[in-house]
This record gives C-alpha cells, sequence and structure tokens, in this order.
C-alpha cells in the first residue's frame, strides 16, 4: 500500500474508492465554488515565523474546548451522509474521536442515528441540530441527545436552505443513491464501498425517517431541506431552542461580528466562525479572513472557534494563533474515512496532530493553548481593508 503522508494523499485515495455521487457531495462548494477554494488558499496567506535554539521538549498539544478535555483542539465536523461515505460512517468516524481524546459532532443529517452512535461508541460526542419548523421534532432531538448522553449540542444557523452545489443535482445525490444507469456504472467500479453496504443496514436518515412526519421523499436531501427547514428562523427562535437544551451549547456558522455578538446574547458557550465549509454562501469571505474582526467583537465574552479550509496542522496552528481555542475539520476526516473507514480517520488525526506539533516546535512553542499572533506573520490588511 502507497505511504500515506498527508492529507490530500487521503482525499486521493477516498476518491479512488467512494462512488463518485458521494465524493462530489463531499468536495464541493455553492456556485463558483470560490469561498470554498479561498477558505483554504487564504491560509497560505499567512506565514509562520520560525525560531532556533529554544528548548522544544516537553511539549503539549492537550487542551480544553467546552471545558472538556482534549488531546489536540481539534473536532471532527459535523458532516451528513457520513454513512455514505463508508458504511455504518458516523459510529466509525466517533470512534476514531474517542480512541485519540477530541470531539465528534454527529450531524442531524447523519445516516446512523444518535442512538446507534451512542450504543456503538465509547466516549460522548457532541449533537448538531438543523433548525426546523417542526416544534415536536426538534424537542424530541434535543430530548435524544440528552438521553444519549450528548455533551453539548451544536445549532447550525447558516442553512435554513441550500447553497447550490451543482454537482449533487447532476448527480441526482440521495441517500441510499438512486439506481441509475450511471449511478450503478460508477459503483460497480467501489467494490470495496459496495461490499461494506451490504454489511449494513444504515443507509437512510437515520435521525429522521421515523422522527419526522410529512417528509415525503427523505431520501433527497434537497427535497427534505426545502420542505422542513425554517427559512423564518431569528435569534428569538434560537432562544428557544436554548431553552429545549440545557447543556453546553455551541453557535455554528457565524461569519459576521455583529452575529457573534447575537451569539453571546442568546447565552451560548461557544461559537464556531464557520461558512459551512463554502457550501452556502458564494462569495462569503473565507473563516480565516473573518476570524480576527469576530475576535475584537467577542473573543473575551465567548469561547471561539473555527471550521472551513483546514487541512493540515500548520492551518490549525495559523488558526489558534490568530486567537481561536479550538478548530472543526470536516472533509480532512471524510477523506480519511472513505480511503480506510475508521482506520483512516485515524490516519488523519495522526497527520494533523503530528504537523501541529512539529509546526508548533519549529516556532519556538512547546504549549498549544499558549501560541499567540507572535508566531505569525500577517499580510496587512488581511482581515480588514474593506469598506464596511
Ligand atoms: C459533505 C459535508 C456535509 C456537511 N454536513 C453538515 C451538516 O450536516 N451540518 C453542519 O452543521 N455542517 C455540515 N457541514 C459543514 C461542516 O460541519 C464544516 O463546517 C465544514 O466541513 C468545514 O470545512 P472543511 O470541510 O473545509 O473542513 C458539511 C460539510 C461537508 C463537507
Amino acid at each position: 500500500m502507497a505511504v500515506i503522508t498527508n492529507i490530500e494523499d487521503l482525499r486521493r485515495m477516498y476518491q479512488a474508492r467512494v462512488p463518485k455521487m458521494f465524493y462530489d457531495y463531499a468536495e464541493s462548494g455553492s456556485w463558483t465554488e470560490q469561498t470554498f477554494r479561498e477558505n483554504s488558499s487564504d491560509f497560505d496567506e499567512i506565514y509562520l515565523r520560525q525560531r532556533v535554539a529554544v528548548d522544544m521538549d516537553n511539549r503539549s498539544t492537550k487542551s480544553q474546548l467546552i471545558g472538556q478535555d482534549v488531546s489536540m483542539p481539534v473536532a471532527l465536523a459535523p458532516v451528513g451522509l457520513t454513512g455514505m461515505q463508508h458504511f455504518d460512517g458516523e459510529i466509525k468516524a466517533a470512534q476514531a474521536a474517542a480512541d485519540f481524546g477530541v470531539p465528534y459532532c454527529l450531524s442531524t443529517m447523519s445516516i446512523c442515528s444518535i442512538e446507534d452512535v451512542a450504543e456503538n461508541t465509547s466516549a460522548p460526542f457532541w449533537m448538531q441540530v438543523y433548525t426546523l419548523k417542526d416544534d415536536d421534532f426538534m424537542q424530541r432531538l434535543f430530548d435524544r441527545a440528552k438521553d444519549a448522553k450528548c455533551s453539548a449540542a451544536v445549532i447550525t444557523v447558516d442553512l435554513q436552505l441550500l447553497g447550490q452545489r451543482h454537482k449533487d443535482l447532476k448527480n441526482g445525490l440521495s441517500a441510499p443513491p438512486k439506481l441509475t444507469p450511471k449511478s450503478v456504472a460508477n459503483m460497480m467500479t467501489k467494490v470495496r464501498w459496495g461490499l461494506g453496504m451490504l454489511q449494513t443496514k444504515r443507509r437512510f436518515f437515520g435521525n429522521i425517517v421515523g422522527h419526522a412526519s410529512g417528509v415525503t421523499d427523505p431520501s433527497s436531501l434537497s427535497s427534505w431541506t426545502a420542505q422542513a427547514f425554517d427559512q423564518s428562523l431569528d435569534w428569538d427562535r434560537i432562544r428557544e431552542f436554548r431553552k429545549m437544551w440545557d447543556g453546553p451549547l455551541i453557535i455554528k456558522g457565524i461569519i459576521d461580528p455583529r452575529d457573534a455578538l447575537e451569539a453571546c446574547n442568546v447565552g451560548a458557550d461557544a461559537i464556531v466562525v464557520s461558512n459551512h465549509g463554502g457550501r452556502q454562501l458564494d462569495g462569503a469571505i473565507s473563516s480565516i479572513k473573518a476570524l480576527e474582526p469576530i475576535m475584537d467583537a467577542v473573543g473575551d465574552k465567548i469561547e471561539v472557534h473555527l471550521d472551513s479550509g483546514i487541512r493540515s496542522g500548520q492551518d490549525v496552528l495559523k488558526a489558534l494563533a490568530m486567537g481561536a481555542k479550538g478548530t472543526w475539520i470536516g472533509r480532512a476526516y471524510v477523506y480519511g474515512l472513505g480511503a480506510m473507514g475508521q482506520e483512516g480517520v485515524t490516519k488523519a488525526l495522526e497527520i494533523i496532530h503530528k504537523e501541529l506539533d512539529t509546526s508548533m516546535a519549529l516556532c519556538g512553542r512547546r504549549d498549544v493553548t499558549k501560541v499567540d499572533r507572535d508566531i505569525l506573520y500577517v499580510p496587512k490588511g488581511f482581515s480588514d481593508g474593506w469598506d464596511a
């Protein structure tokens, strides 16, 4: 087997092993994909400051996210349809995260249900909730998360409607995949994936089928979203959700400092600076560019995390040095999962951990919780210089 040394190796292996419909679902952004691309390329504009002859012995990447101990400040982001990238994908990813000592966040749009993941993994996980019109469904979702002993709820606020991803429409994305001559021809070339899928019964949206009423076609992400998601969502509605969940609460999908302040006002414990991996508003600024103004506005009021575009430990280090307390990865672990199942998720975490640890050391730092902007060269005007 080829030697895997970086996240890009996993992506290539993933592309070869998983049906095109699901690869394309993960590896795309909305419309022109500008934001999707810039999420990653903007990290390259920031340079790390190398220091030498500084004692780098006894390093630590340990930290805390919302008061929970983590082996490094990297969480696995909620990713819909993970169980289509690899059989029982959510369980495998959650277990890899538990073994590594980092949080796993389960998506509302998962294939394995909340109960499935709780029964088959060894550590509490975080539950992501989309904001739907159906109050009963919402209350039940929070109750189910509580019964499953989830250690945080994550409300995603940037998806009341779906940013269009052209490839999903062209591929007829669904779970389970619709059998057309084209999709069958492609799936027949993905033998390992197919044999895995035959081993499991988990092929539908496990949190929705049997739990939500009035859903006519639960296999189709776009039709379900259009029917069920609440386009009238506002901060008052989010306050109602806050009342439905009395545990730690994270608000995900903040790109503007004004929205970050609103999130503080509803009593969230943390926010995730995120543009949904470039899958929603195409043309939005990258998360790493959005971070500094948000830190200025709320950095002393709330814990700030960041996702979107992270593909390496160097990216994690840059986000931490810009002020984020934690980072989340989406595609980076999905590549690993599609490539090699649970082992691949572990591999992705190992790669990022090693890169983070080594880069921190070469910047002359030993404690990940203490890295700051002093280890960076940030170009002038990186996060400002726009007309308001
Ligand atoms: C295939 C895919 C599905 C996603 N599904 C969800 C989801 O169900 N809920 C959610 O809050 N975010 C979802 N996201 C966004 C991720 O949680 C995260 O914000 C994003 O992946 C971060 O960008 P990155 O992939 O560049 O790391 C999804 C992202 C991807 C790539």
